[in-house]
């Protein structure tokens, strides 16, 4: 009975000592002097990871919980919240960051909603560009002209889309904000 147990230790710790050196044989011949076709069985691996991570797919759990359009929108409507009451409180630095994160907010729908990018990248291109010019040079009336045609885009495309159940999102009007989201930013940044 006891010599069946030392048999038994003896068995694992060989078969340990295999499977060690093994792994080390791989690693060693993963590194920079390997086997050249080692390294190219590699960069075909990391091919396909990037390809897996860089191209939309909504089946894949990392695809699946990245936000669409509406999150986005919301976020947008909070940067044109923003925007306008820094605009209005002579806060130009306040004004020109919204614009920034509008930008990048787009950029997100392009990466996860592919389909969505044409039709948004000819209203975001010209309208965020238009409101970054008269925020940098300090022109209110200049502001509120290029913001009345930048929400007169995000209505028209509205009008024109379809989002979720819906076969338009004409339901969604933007307007001119009346009130701030924030109660707790000073708007004025003094
Ligand atoms: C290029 C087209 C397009 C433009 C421009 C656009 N939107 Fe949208 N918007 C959509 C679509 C499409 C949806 C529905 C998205 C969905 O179903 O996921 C949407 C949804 C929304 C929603 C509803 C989001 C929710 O979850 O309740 C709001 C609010 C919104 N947009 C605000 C805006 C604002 C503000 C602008 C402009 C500053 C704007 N949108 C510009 C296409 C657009």
């Amino acid at each position: 009975m006891r010599k069946k147990v030392w048999w038994i230790v003896i068995g694992v710790a060989v078969g340990s000592l295999a499977l060690l050196t093994a792994c080390q044989g791989t690693a060693g011949t993963a590194g920079p002097a390997g086997a050249p076709g080692k390294d190219a069985d590699m960069t075909e691996v990391n091919k396909a990871i990037d390809a897996r991570f860089t191209t939309v797919d909504r089946k894949l759990p990392l695809w699946a919980i990245q936000p669409g359009t509406a999150p986005r929108m919301i976020e947008l409507t909070l940067y044109f919240n923003n925007m306008w009451f820094g605009a209005q409180a002579g806060n130009w630095d306040l004004a020109r960051f919204e614009a920034y994160r509008s930008e990048e907010t787009v950029k997100g729908i392009y990466v996860t909603r592919p389909a969505r990018e044409a039709v948004l990248k000819a209203w975001a291109d010209p309208n965020l560009a238009a409101l970054i010019k008269a925020i940098e040079a300090k022109d209110k009336a200049a502001f509120e002209k290029a913001y009345d045609t930048a929400i007169a885009g995000c209505n028209g495309c509205h009008a024109g889309s379809e989002g979720g159940p819906l076969k338009s999102m004409g339901a969604f009007k933007i307007t001119r904000p009346t009130t701030p989201l924030f109660s707790n930013i000073d708007y004025s940044g003094k």
